[in-house]
């Protein structure tokens, strides 16, 4: 009898490296016969990548899984109802909790490593629900942790763009003390040079601009005696790729040759994103980062004097364990003192597994976590505002990435080679463009421009 294609719907949470191993998955299913659809209505299958980086992320997920049960439980009888799959780093870090909670009714798990099984735990699954019940208890599920799998072999199925990600790193050795991501995906490991650089001439041949190269730690990487900066030069000389940017670097990984690279190569965009994470030298050392104040100010006024044009951006984590009014001040501080173009700023959020978690009382009180939070993002809010309003009068190069914006059809939006957003009149541009333009303001969030006159 002729299998009918199982259609897919799948969902995805957290960072780029999630959004990269969607386009993985998608293209491991593909290859075995299953279709996918863009709403979960028409799904036999309903697959979450799910991100456990924070309580917030953990609880839309869990929110969203209610929602598909109880919307599940509503379908007319007689008609079929969608298996569900929890994907991703939540997999890994609450499968005791996924199998065996009744409450939560899914059918299978895969973790961040096991994504060539996906057609098996599906096949598994739904012969456990025809022949069980609809409660059955039997969830096939893999969530080992690998030392060797990075999907080299996959060529991932994206979408349409300017960009296209490239895995070239997975998993972390920092065991940062607040962190899951050690625990969901597993040990460092890379790609052959060569390997990266074939999915850049893919990537160059469909039509992609720019490549981002992804790691939870991308300057980390190491295969054999290539180091992260000569990858960069690899791929950079892949004809038809025109920048290269990367995410999500280590302050600990920036050895001088790859500060060099990103100077003086033409294609790598002077942009860097450097987590801080904190600007008190004890917060840090609990954090167990591995740096001081001292030496962020060090390193970010080298990085400044070798490229003087870099744009630089960061995450801040504001109430860790402990954290007194003092310290905060001292992020507070360094803050100010560095004046980053832009920044991500979380409050803690205690993870199940982390060494915080075991070690340390998250004992800030929430009110104060906000409180630091605002005065941080206000600090930061102005000082975007100071640097954006500073290009004013610059000429940039903006690849196009979106026709017309969710407020003004008549706009289009850009970003220059420091990741800045440009918005400029639109003109008749497309997708994929590269033009040069004037900047005519700065707003917290974004520059605005217009096209040069010729
Ligand atoms: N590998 C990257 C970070 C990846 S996670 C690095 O080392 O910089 C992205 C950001 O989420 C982190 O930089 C951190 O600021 C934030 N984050 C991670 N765990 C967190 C937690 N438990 N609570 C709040 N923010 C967290
Ligand atoms: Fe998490 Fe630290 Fe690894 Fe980044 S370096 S992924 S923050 S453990
Ligand atoms: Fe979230 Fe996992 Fe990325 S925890 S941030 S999806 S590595």
């Amino acid at each position: 009898m002729k299998q009918l294609t199982k259609k897919i719907y799948i969902q995805t949470w957290g960072c780029q490296m999630n959004l990269a191993d969607t386009e993985v998955i998608r293209s491991i299913l593909t290859k075995n016969g299953y279709g996918f659809v863009p709403n979960e209505q028409e799904a036999d299958v309903i697959m979450l990548n799910t991100c456990a980086i924070r309580e917030n992320a953990h609880r839309k997920v869990y929110g969203r899984i209610q929602k598909i049960i109880s919307d599940r439980c509503s379908v007319v009888s007689g008609q079929k109802k969608p298996l569900i799959g929890i994907l991703g780093c939540m997999a890994t870090n609450l499968r005791t909790d996924l199998l065996e909670n009744k409450n939560l009714a899914i059918d299978f798990i895969a973790g961040p490593d096991s994504y060539k099984r996906l057609p098996n735990l599906i096949k598994e699954a739904t012969i456990g629900k025809d022949h069980g019940s609809q409660n059955t208890d039997y969830k096939p599920f893999d969530v080992t942790l690998s030392e060797f799998e990075t999907y080299s072999d996959i060529t991932p199925s994206r979408q349409e763009g300017v960009n296209g990600w490239i895995s070239v790193m997975r998993g972390c050795n920092n065991f940062c003390t607040f962190c899951v991501v050690p625990y969901t995906r597993g040990r460092e490991r890379s790609r052959a040079v060569a390997n990266v650089v074939e999915e850049a001439k893919i990537l160059a041949a469909e039509g992609f601009k720019q490549v981002t190269l992804l790691g939870q730690n991308v300057n980390s990487y190491k295969h054999d005696s290539d180091d992260f900066a000569s990858l960069i030069e690899a791929v950079s000389k892949v004809d038809g790729i025109e920048r290269i940017r990367f995410t999500s670097p280590h302050p600990k990984d920036f050895p001088e040759n790859l500060l060099q690279v990103i100077a003086h190569n033409p294609k790598v965009c002077k942009q860097i994103h450097y987590p801080i994470q904190a600007g008190n030298n004890r917060i840090l050392d609990l954090m167990n980062r591995t740096y001081t104040r001292e030496e962020i100010l060090d390193h970010i006024a080298h990085i400044r004097t070798t490229i003087p044009n870099i744009g630089l951006s960061t995450d801040v984590i504001v109430g860790f364990c402990s954290e007194t009014d003092q310290e905060f001040d001292e992020t507070y501080d360094l803050m100010d003192k560095i004046m980053f173009d832009s920044a991500f700023i979380f409050k803690y959020s205690e993870r199940k597994n982390t060494i915080a978690s075991k070690k340390h009382a998250d004992d800030v009180p929430e009110a104060v976590k906000t409180e630091r939070i605002v005065r941080l993002n206000e600090l930061q809010k102005a000082i975007s505002l100071k640097k954006n309003a500073a290009h004013v009068g610059e000429t940039h190069t903006i690849l196009i990435e979106k026709l017309g914006t969710a407020k003004d059809p008549d706009k289009c939006i850009g970003r220059n080679d420091q990741n800045k957003i440009v918005v400029i009149p639109r003109g008749p541009y497309t997708i994929g463009d590269f033009i040069d333009v004037k900047i005519t303001r700065g707003t917290p969030v974004a520059l605005e421009g217009k096209i040069l006159e010729t």
